[in-house]
């Protein structure tokens, strides 16, 4: 929440300033008649005249009744002031108006005018007023020889402000803001002696602080801002221009210090230094200023540490006239002191937000008893918000979001007849909605979501006649929603994720004419979507994903025009996928995630629609029966097939060719590595595993540092473990394995047989140490920070690298002992699969198998919580065992516990848990991690949280699909990857 803009105070100030029109000028010699030409000339330049407003310009009356048209009273009557302001007029500037030479005040405000402004207006000796602000002029500012008030703001002008202006010594008033002028304030303009007003604001000027300024002791008002200035204010400012009432230098570069020397400028009323890069403190001083009135020193970055340094809002209380003051965005920490409430009782707006405010609601506040706005979102305050803000009778907005409060909502704010802004969300309210949240005479956004507040969405805040906007997503609110939904006939934004809601979605809904945002996600809704949708002509989004809908998809949707985004995945929809409207479009519809969905257009990838003529138990006749084949309907048609080939197929592997081990690797021996690895010092080891020893270290003659692996021949089994990795790595080269680069095969100093793997380093560790540990020592629970898009990427890495294992065209590998440890991250966080003691190939029948997948091999069965549940009972290893710990590894990277959690102490696995939760209250599990990523706010665009929330359960439900409890309901891992690719990439 952040001030409102100064530009229209200005205005007020310059209408004010533009009253009094100095007359002065000799009698000219020309005749009217050049005037009345001069006009109709101005006349013939306007092309379009929608109010009619020049049809008085005709020779029935004399030009000085014309309308806008003022003359002299004495003869000769020559035009002295034309004035048309906003009157829709679309044309150019005659040139010809630069005959009206007894012309002293030219207002042309607010219309169309384009082109360039006349350079015969130069030489319109008298004139003193010229306003053409708020038109399209485009081209250079002319030169004016006598103008006291020159405004021609809010157009397109280019160029430079005119150095000659200077000469004209008499000029009181430069407004030239919100046009493109570049270069800096002329040093001529040092010669401007009787300049009051210096409006420059919203140009392209660049450079320092224009010295030349600080020569207009006569200045009273000044606007730089917005432009490109930098550097330091000079800290002279205020004792230079000791007249001046208004400072604006917001929206520039300026640094260092707020110039506190205030005392020398005290008629100052307003200031405004927002969005700089302003640092220290703010000025004790400020308080000096009596007559101050707005004071914006937002978007900066001052600070407050101490209670000193929060002095200056105790000096504040002595600007009696303070109505507005902005601090947001500054580095303001710790308490807001109570002298808070010191503050005049004038105030109406105040803004605190985005600070490192902490302690409780600042209750000095409730004090200022003329307050319109209350911003302090974005904090870390925290306690109860107190019952008494509800005797703040003229509060318009209240915004208290993203902080720590905690307790229940006071319901005393509906007590305030004004309110219409309410925005609590993203803190920690709990208990209900205030029933008497039904009462507000004027709320038009209420938005509470992301709190704990449970109970029911209360009766009566769907009736509120001005309500626009009602968020009350990612709360634990339950039961059915109220049917008078319907009377929200001017509600455009409706969010309701994420919560426990139940029962049937109103029909009533459909009643709600305005809504363009509909977003019911993530709770338990249940029965079908209904038909009166199709009804909200404005809806642009609809979201309804995982909720428990069935029933078929309503064709009706296909009737809005401007759906842009309709998400129905994750539910029990079924029969045919529309065609029309929205369904056209793939991209903007989303409906996997429900198994009976057929048909639709081809970029949907669904299964087609077996349509076959009903005769039983249907009263009509022409009625179709849609028989659909229960698939997952994300995955492609083609997809299905081949995928189904090759699980037929996965077990008859064909020849493996096998190079000779020396002939693909360099030779190294056991003092080599030794040395690499300074003796096997343990300050080198980086990993233990069952047969093994993985040592850090650096080869004389390899440029990076590799990872040797020792096998502890002693333990049984080692040996094996060291075959088949041998075997398993010796052909198979993939971005996302750990790339081997030699083994070596010999006795140690000892006389004992030595045997050793070396790979590449992987310098960022693996994906067990990634997950869990800890960001800092103290506190175990801080887990280490991982994004949702880095956890995509890993998974899809490594379902990658188990595809190509599974179907690479040299046969079949099981890696047999997938799990986090095992997956290595390298210095791009790219996720290498490793370790394949345990791997087994399936050969085919013709060529004798290394790795005998036969074999018993009792306790080299995985790992427990990751080894399929086969396993357990000595089932045969096969590419579906890899797939269950594949899914198991997807789940614990999204569903991430921190070491000391309790949750599965009884004997709940990570799928048991996920199954259960699925896809309802997935976010009570997920790693809460993901859930701040996820979260709604200013940053967040909600777009992307949906699409964050949409990918996080399309990615948990591959999981499922990996952990089927047995090997033939699983997909294999070239579905999996396929789908993956697809999450990620949509
Ligand atoms: C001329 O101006 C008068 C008003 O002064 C207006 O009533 C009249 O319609 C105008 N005539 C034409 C032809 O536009
Ligand atoms: C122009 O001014 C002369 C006197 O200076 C007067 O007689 C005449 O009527 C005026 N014409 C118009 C159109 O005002």
């Amino acid at each position: 929440m952040e001030a409102t803009t100064i530009r229209q105070l200005l205005l007020l100030v310059l209408v004010a300033c533009s009253a009094h029109v100095v007359v002065c000028g000799s009698s000219s010699l020309d005749g009217n008649e050049t005037d009345r030409l001069s006009l109709l000339g101005f006349k013939d330049a306007i092309s379009l005249d929608p109010q009619q407003a020049l049809l008085s310009w005709n020779d029935t009356t004399h030009f000085c009744n014309w309308k806008g048209v003022l003359c002299r009273v004495k003869a000769p009557h020559r035009v002295t002031s034309l004035n048309l302001t906003s009157l829709g007029l679309v044309g150019k500037i005659s040139p010809s108006l630069g005959n009206l030479t007894f012309i002293r005040s030219l207002a042309l405000t607010e219309n169309t005018f384009t082109g360039e402004i006349p350079s015969s207006l130069g030489h319109l000796r008298r004139l003193q007023t010229l306003l053409l602000n708020n038109n399209t002029l485009q081209g250079r500012m002319p030169s004016f020889a006598n103008c006291s008030k020159l405004k021609v703001s809010g157009n397109n002008i280019t160029g430079t402000i005119p150095a000659s202006l200077a000469n004209i010594t008499t000029l009181t008033m430069i407004s030239c803001a919100d046009n493109h002028i570049k270069g800096n304030i002329p040093s001529e303009f040092a010669d401007l002696s009787s300049l009051e007003h210096l409006y420059v604001g919203g140009n392209q000027l660049a450079g320092r602080f224009p010295q030349a300024i600080l020569n207009l002791s006569t200045l009273i008002g000044l606007d730089l801002g917005p432009n490109g200035l930098s550097g330091v204010v000079p800290p002279n400012i205020y004792t230079a221009l000791h007249n001046l009432q208004i400072l604006v230098l917001f929206g520039n570069f300026f640094l260092g210090h707020i110039p506190s020397s205030f005392t020398n400028a005290s008629n100052l009323h307003l200031i405004d230094l927002s969005h700089n890069n302003f640092t220290g403190l703010v000025p004790t001083t400020t308080g000096k200023l009596t007559k101050l009135s707005y004071l914006n020193l937002e978007h900066n970055q001052l600070r407050a540490d101490s209670r000193q340094d929060w002095k200056f809002l105790d000096n504040l209380g002595n600007c009696t006239k303070l109505q507005m003051l902005s601090l947001s965005n500054n580095r303001l920490s710790g308490h807001v002191p109570s002298s808070i409430g010191n503050l005049s009782n004038q105030l109406q707006q105040l803004y605190l937000a985005k600070n490192e405010l902490s302690g409780n609601f600042p209750s000095g506040i409730t004090n200022l008893s003329n307050l319109i706005i209350i911003s302090l979102g974005a904090n870390h305050l925290t306690g109860v918000v107190p019952d008494m803000i509800g005797t703040l009778k003229t509060l318009q907005l209240l915004a208290l979001c993203k902080n720590l409060f905690t307790g229940v909502i006071p319901s005393s704010l509906s007590n305030l007849p004004r309110l219409g802004g309410l925005y609590l969300y993203s803190n920690q309210f709990i208990g209900h909605i205030p029933s008497s949240f039904g009462n507000f005479p004027m709320l038009q956004y209420l938005d509470i979501s992301n709190n704990n507040l449970h109970g029911r969405v209360p009766m009566g805040i769907f009736k509120i006649p001005s309500i626009i906007g009602i968020n009350l997503s990612f709360n634990n609110l339950s039961e059915q929603l109220p049917t008078d939904i319907g009377s929200a006939k001017q509600l455009v934004q409706l969010g309701l994720s994420s919560n426990k809601l139940f029962g049937d979605i109103p029909n009533t809904l459909g009643d709600c004419e305005s809504l363009e945002n509909i977003e019911l996600d993530s709770n338990i809704f249940s029965g079908s979507i209904p038909t009166s949708l199709g009804n909200i002509s404005n809806l642009k989004v609809l979201n309804i994903s995982a909720n428990n809908i069935t029933g078929s998809i309503p064709t009706s949707l296909g009737n809005l025009q401007l759906l842009e985004k309709l998400d129905l995945s994750f539910n029990h929809l079924n029969g045919e996928v529309p065609t029309k409207g929205i369904f056209r479009n793939a991209t903007a519809v989303r409906i996997d995630g429900n198994q009976g969905l057929c048909g639709g257009i081809p970029e949907l990838h669904m299964v087609a629609c077996f349509v076959i003529p009903s005769n039983s138990n249907r009263h009509d006749e022409n009625l179709v029966l849609k028989v659909v084949i229960p698939i997952a309907s994300m995955v492609s048609l083609a997809m299905v097939i081949l995928g189904l080939s090759l699980w037929k197929r996965k077990h008859k592997c064909k020849s493996i060719a096998l190079p000779s081990f020396a002939a693909k690797f360099p030779k190294v021996s056991f003092n080599d590595l030794a040395r690499a690895t300074q003796g096997f010092s343990t300050s080198n080891l980086i990993g233990r595993g069952r047969y093994s020893s993985v040592y850090q270290g650096k080869l004389v003659e390899a440029e990076n540092e590799v990872a040797v692996k020792v096998f502890n021949l002693e333990t049984g089994g080692a040996q094996k473990s060291f075959i088949a990795e041998c075997n398993a790595l010796r052909n198979v080269r993939h971005r996302n394995l750990v790339p081997i680069l030699t083994a070596c095969s010999s006795i140690d100093s000892n006389g004992n047989d030595f045997k050793a793997l070396v790979y590449e380093l992987m310098p960022q560790g693996d994906l067990h140490k990634l997950l869990y540990s800890t960001q800092d020592r103290e506190s175990s629970s801080d887990l280490k920070f991982i994004t949702l898009a880095q956890r995509i990427s890993i998974v899809v890495d490594v379902a990658d690298a188990m595809a190509y294992l599974h179907h690479n065209n040299q046969g079949t590998i099981i890696h047999c002992d997938l799990k986090p440890s095992n997956i290595l991250l390298d210095d791009n966080m790219t996720a290498h699969v490793g370790d394949f003691g345990l791997a087994r190939f399936k050969a085919s029948s013709t060529m004798p198998s290394l790795g005998n997948s036969s074999s018993s091999l009792g306790a080299l069965m995985g790992t427990i919580g990751y080894a399929a549940p086969e396993y357990a009972g000595g089932g045969q290893v096969s590419t579906a065992g890899d797939v269950y710990s594949f899914g198991v590894v997807l789940l614990k990277i999204f569903i991430r516990r921190r070491p000391t959690d309790d949750t599965f102490k009884d004997g709940l696995s990570i799928v048991k848990l996920t199954e259960i939760s699925f896809p309802g209250r997935v976010l009570e599990i997920v790693d809460p991690e993901l859930l701040q990523e996820l979260e709604p706010c200013q940053e967040t665009p909600v777009a992307m949280k949906e699409d964050g929330m949409h990918t996080l359960l399309s990615m948990l439900n591959v999981g499922l699909c990996c952990t089927k409890q047995t090997p033939g309901e699983r997909i294999n891992m070239q579905e999996v990857a396929a789908k993956l690719h697809r999450i990620r990439d949509d």
